[in-house]
C-alpha cells in the first residue's frame, strides 16, 4: 500500500466499509463492483472508487473489489491485524450490556477483565469473566497486557478512574461517561455519546415531517 496520509473523513468511513465486506466475506462472496457495494451500502459508486481509491486502487476493471483483500487492508489500517485486550469499569446496566456481548471479540478485541468497586458485585461472572475489586486494577493491566478500557461509570468518578488507568499503562480509554477526559498525549480517548445519535433522528424525523408538510 502507498504510504500516504488519508483524510479523516476517509478513515472515519472505513469502519462501516470493514463491516460490509466483513458481512460479505460471512455471505462467502469473493469479488463485488462498486456499483454492487453502493447499492448495499446507500453510498455512490464513485464515493465508494474515491474512498478505496486510497488503498492502491483495488477495484480492476470488469473485476470489482477483492473483498477478502479489501477487508484485510482496511483491517491492518483500522489496527485489528492483532487482537487487543480490554477491560470494562463499571459493571452497572451499561458495562453488563457491554460484556455481555460477544460481537468485540470478532473483530479481535478481547475482554479480559471487569471492575466494579461494589463488593457486592465481586466475583459475579458474566460470560465466564469474573467482576473484581479495583484495588486489582493496576497489576491486572500490566499482567495481562491490557490496551483499551471501556469506562462505564459516574460521570463524577471518571477523572479519577482514568489517572488510575494512565498510572497502569492503559493506551486507550473507550470513554461512556458524559465527562472529557483531559489525558496524557499518549493516552487516546474515544468517547461516546448514545444520545447525539438519538439527537440526530429526531432531527431527521422532523426535517422530514417538515418537507413532507410543505
Ligand atoms: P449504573 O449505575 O448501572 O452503573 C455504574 C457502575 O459503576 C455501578 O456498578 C457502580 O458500582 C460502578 N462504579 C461507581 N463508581 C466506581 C468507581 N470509582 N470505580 C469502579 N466502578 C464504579 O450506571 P449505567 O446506567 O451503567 O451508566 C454508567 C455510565 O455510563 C454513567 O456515567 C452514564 O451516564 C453513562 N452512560 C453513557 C451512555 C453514552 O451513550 N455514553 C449511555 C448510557 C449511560
Amino acid at each position: 500500500m502507498e504510504d500516504r496520509e488519508i483524510s479523516r473523513a476517509v478513515i472515519g468511513r472505513l469502519p462501516r466499509y470493514y463491516r460490509y465486506l466483513g458481512e460479505l466475506l460471512d455471505e462467502g462472496v469473493e469479488r463485488i463492483s462498486s456499483s454492487d457495494l453502493s447499492k448495499k451500502m446507500h453510498v455512490t459508486a464513485s464515493q465508494i472508487r474515491q474512498d478505496l481509491n486510497n488503498f492502491g486502487g483495488f477495484g480492476q476493471q470488469g473485476y470489482g473489489y477483492n473483498v477478502k483483500y479489501l477487508h484485510t487492508e482496511i483491517g491492518k489500517i483500522l489496527g485489528l491485524s492483532h487482537t487487543h485486550n480490554i477491560i470494562i469499569i463499571g459493571a452497572g446496566n451499561l458495562g453488563q450490556a457491554l460484556a455481555n456481548y460477544g460481537g468485540f471479540e470478532k473483530s479481535g478485541f478481547i475482554l479480559k477483565g471487569i471492575f466494579d468497586v461494589n463488593p457486592r458485585l465481586e466475583g459475579v461472572t458474566i460470560r465466564g469473566i469474573p467482576i473484581r475489586r479495583m484495588d486489582e486494577l493496576r497489576s491486572f493491566i500490566r499482567h495481562h497486557e491490557i490496551e483499551i478500557a471501556a469506562l462505564t461509570i459516574p460521570k463524577s468518578k471518571a477523572v479519577e478512574v482514568a489517572d488510575i488507568l494512565v498510572e497502569g499503562g492503559i493506551q486507550g480509554i473507550w470513554n461512556f461517561a458524559h465527562t472529557d477526559l483531559i489525558l496524557p498525549e499518549n493516552v487516546i480517548v474515544e468517547s461516546v455519546h448514545l444520545a447525539d445519535s438519538l439527537l440526530k433522528l429526531s432531527y431527521n424525523i422532523s426535517s422530514y415531517n417538515h418537507e413532507s408538510e410543505k
